[in-house]
C-alpha cells in the first residue's frame, strides 16, 4: 500500500499523539502519503481528513490525548455511515486504514475490513482490557497516575486513621485497580473478576489496626461498585472513619510514561510495515515482551483470565 489513513477512536488514551506520530514518521520514512482523519470514524463519515507531514506531529510525543480528537459514532454503524466512509476513503485514494483505541474502535475496523478496507488495530486504552496482548496503550501511564495520587492519600489518611476508598476506572476490567493496588500497597482491592467478600476485608482491616496500622486504602474497580455506597456500608458496619475518592477522568490524561511512549513508537511501526506489505485485519499487541500482530476478529473473541497470582500477592505483601 502507498496511501494509508490513522485514526484515534473511542476514549482517548495517555501515549496515542506518540503512537500517530509513530504511524505518520513510519509511513513518510516508508515513502507512503498518510492522512489523519479527525475524530475517529466521524471523520470517516464526514470527510474530515488531512494529510500528515513530519511537521503535523512535531512536539507531540510527550502529550496526553489525540492530536486527532476522538469521538464515539453511531452513524458509522448504519449503512448509510459505512457507504459515506467508503466514499471518504475512495476520495483520498486511501489503501488501508490504522485504527487506534479499545474494543468499539476495533469493531469498527472490523467494519471497515469486511467492507474491503483493510485495517489494523492497536489497541488505546487506559482500561487494558483487550485480552489478545499484555498491554494497551495508556495503561502503564494511568496506572502511574493513579498511584501518584494514592501516595497523597496515604498521608492524610494516616494522619487521621482513616480508611480510604479508591475508584478507578476500567470499565468492567479490574487491571486499573489489581496493578494500583499492587503498586500502592493497599489493603484490600475488589475488582469485577473476583466476587467480593467483605467479611474478609474488614477481618483484615482490624487484624492490621491491632497490629498498629494507622490506615487502610481500598482499591475499587468502577465495575465491581461505588466508592460512595462502599464507604457507607463499611462504615456501618466497621464504625471507623472512612472517605471515598473516584480518581475520575484525571487517570485519562497526563503525560504518558516511558513505557507508554515505547509501547506507542513500536505499535505505530508495526502497523505502518502491516499495511506497507497489504497486510490489514489484523491487531497489533505486546505478548511476553514481543509486538504480535494477530487476526481482528480472533483477537475480539480471545479471553483472558484475571492474574490470580497478582491478586492474591496483593493479599501477601498488604498483611
Ligand atoms: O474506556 C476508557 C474509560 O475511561 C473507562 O475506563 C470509563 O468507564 C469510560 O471510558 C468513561 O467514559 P467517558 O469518558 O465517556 O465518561
Amino acid at each position: 500500500m502507498r496511501i494509508i489513513g490513522v485514526l484515534t477512536s473511542g476514549g482517548d488514551a495517555p501515549g496515542m499523539n506518540a503512537c500517530i506520530r509513530a504511524v505518520v514518521r513510519t509511513a513518510l520514512y516508508f515513502g507512503m502519503k498518510v492522512y489523519g482523519i479527525s475524530r475517529g470514524y466521524y471523520g470517516l463519515v464526514n470527510d474530515d481528513v488531512i494529510e500528515m507531514h513530519l511537521d503535523s506531529v512535531s512536539d507531540i510525543i510527550q502529550r496526553g490525548g489525540t492530536i486527532l480528537y476522538t469521538a464515539r459514532c453511531d452513524e458509522f454503524k448504519t449503512k448509510e455511515g459505512m457507504e459515506k466512509s467508503l466514499s471518504t476513503v475512495k476520495k483520498y485514494g486511501i489503501e488501508g486504514i490504522i485504527a487506534i483505541g479499545g474494543d468499539g474502535t476495533f469493531r469498527g475496523a472490523i467494519d471497515l475490513s469486511t467492507h474491503g478496507v483493510p485495517a489494523v488495530g492497536i489497541p488505546g486504552t487506559i482500561d487494558n482490557d483487550l485480552p489478545y496482548t499484555d498491554y494497551t496503550l495508556g495503561f502503564d501511564t494511568a496506572v502511574n497516575t493513579c498511584l501518584n495520587l494514592i501516595n497523597n492519600l496515604r498521608d492524610t489518611m494516616t494522619s487521621h486513621e482513616r480508611v480510604s476508598i479508591v475508584e478507578v476506572m476500567g470499565r468492567n476490567c479490574g487491571d486499573i485497580a489489581l496493578y494500583a493496588g499492587v503498586g500502592g500497597g493497599a489493603e484490600a482491592i475488589i475488582i469485577p473478576e473476583v466476587p467480593i467478600n467483605l467479611d474478609d476485608i474488614i477481618k483484615r482491616m482490624q487484624q492490621s489496626r491491632d497490629r498498629g496500622k494507622r490506615s487502610n486504602i481500598i482499591l475499587l474497580a468502577e465495575g465491581a461498585g461505588s466508592a460512595e455506597n462502599l464507604a457507607k456500608e463499611l462504615r456501618e458496619k466497621t464504625g471507623y472513619s472512612i472517605r471515598s475518592t473516584i480518581i475520575g477522568h484525571v487517570q485519562r490524561g497526563g503525560a504518558p510514561t516511558m513505557a507508554d511512549r515505547i509501547l506507542a513508537s513500536k505499535f505505530g511501526y508495526h502497523a505502518v510495515e502491516l499495511l506497507k506489505n497489504d497486510t490489514g485485519n489484523r491487531a497489533v499487541g505486546i505478548v511476553n515482551n514481543k509486538i504480535v500482530d494477530i487476526d481482528l476478529v480472533e483477537a475480539m473473541n480471545m479471553k483472558r483470565p484475571v492474574d490470580m497470582h497478582m491478586f492474591k500477592l496483593a493479599e501477601i505483601l498488604a498483611l
